[in-house]
C-alpha cells in the first residue's frame, strides 16, 4: 500500500498562498509511490486544481450530509466531484467540537461522499482527559461503530487524530499511534471482516518533518493527515518524501 499523506488547510491560506505553495512545490522531487492529496478551503479549490500538478489529488474538508437543497452555506458531496475532488474529510475533531457534528451525521456524510464518488476520510480520535482516564480505545470504537454505521469499506479511510495531538506541538508517540492504529484496525475488521485490511489508517497531530518519518516506519500507519505542516510546500514536501522512504 502507498503511504496516503493528506494536507488540511483548514482556513488558512489565500489565493496569494496558494500560488506560493505551487510554485514553490514545483521545485520539489515527489516519489510516485506516495499518494497526495489537497485539501484547501472550498473556495480555493479551483485554484488548487489549477496551479498543482495533476498527480497532487484535490479534496475537501467537509460536505454536507444532505444530497441538494434548502441548506444555506453548505456544499454537496456531487458539487465537490463536478470541482474536482477526489476526496473529502468527514468528522474532523473540529467539526465535531465547534459544529456539534455526530457519529450519526458523520456516517451520513460519508456515505453521500461514497455515492457522489468520493474517499471519504472519516475521522476519530479522543480528547486528553479520555486518554488520561484509559478510555481512548472505548471513546474510538465507539466512534467508530457510529461513524461507519452504512458506509462502505471501498473508497474509505480512516485518520486516527487525538485530539489532544492537533495542533499542540505534541505529536502522539510512534507506540502509542501504533498501539492505537492497531485496534483501530481490529475494530474494522470486526465492522467489515477481512476485507478491512485494505482500508488505510492514517494518524494526524502534530506531523511535522522531524517526526513523520519515525511515524511512516510503523507497520500500521499507512499515512498522514497533515494541518500546520501542509501549509508551506517544502515541509509538506518533506513529510510526503518521508511518507515515500518509511514504507519501503
Ligand atoms: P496539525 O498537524 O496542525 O496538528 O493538525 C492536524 C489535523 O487536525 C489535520 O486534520
Amino acid at each position: 500500500m502507498s503511504a496516503l499523506v493528506i494536507a488540511n488547510w483548514k482556513m488558512n491560506g489565500a489565493l496569494s498562498a496558494v500560488e506560493v505553495f505551487a510554485e514553490t512545490w514545483g521545485s520539489v522531487v515527489i516519489p510516485n509511490d506516495v499518494q497526495i492529496v489537497i485539501c484547501p478551503p472550498y473556495v480555493y479549490l479551483s485554484a488548487v486544481r489549477e496551479a498543482m500538478p495533476r498527480e497532487v489529488q484535490l479534496g475537501a474538508q467537509d460536505c454536507a450530509g444532505h444530497k441538494a437543497g434548502a441548506f444555506t452555506g453548505e456544499v454537496a458531496a456531487d458539487m465537490l466531484v463536478e470541482s474536482g475532488c477526489a476526496w473529502v474529510i468527514v468528522g474532523h475533531s473540529e467539526r465535531r467540537q465547534y459544529h456539534a457534528e455526530t457519529d450519526e451525521l458523520v456516517a451520513q456524510k460519508a456515505q453521500l461522499a461514497q455515492e457522489a464518488g468520493l474517499c471519504a476520510v472519516v475521522c476519530v480520535g479522543e480528547q486528553l482527559g479520555q486518554r488520561e482516564a484509559g478510555e481512548h480505545q472505548q471513546v474510538v470504537a465507539a466512534q467508530l461503530a457510529g461513524s461507519l454505521d452504512g458506509v462502505d469499506l471501498k473508497n474509505l479511510v480512516v485518520a486516527y487524530e487525538p485530539v489532544w495531538a492537533i495542533g499542540t506541538g505534541h505529536s502522539a508517540s510512534p507506540q502509542q499511534a501504533e498501539d492505537m492504529h492497531r485496534w483501530i484496525k481490529d475494530c474494522l475488521m470486526k465492522h467489515y471482516g477481512a476485507d478491512a485490511q485494505q482500508i488505510p489508517v492514517i494518524y494526524g497531530g502534530s506531523v511535522k518533518p522531524e517526526t513523520a518519518a519515525e511515524l511512516f516506519a510503523c507497520e500500521t500507519i499507512d499515512g498522514a493527515l497533515v494541518g500546520g505542516a501542509s501549509l508551506e510546500a517544502t515541509s509538506f514536501a518533506e513529510i510526503a518524501q518521508a511518507g515515500a522512504s518509511g514504507r519501503n
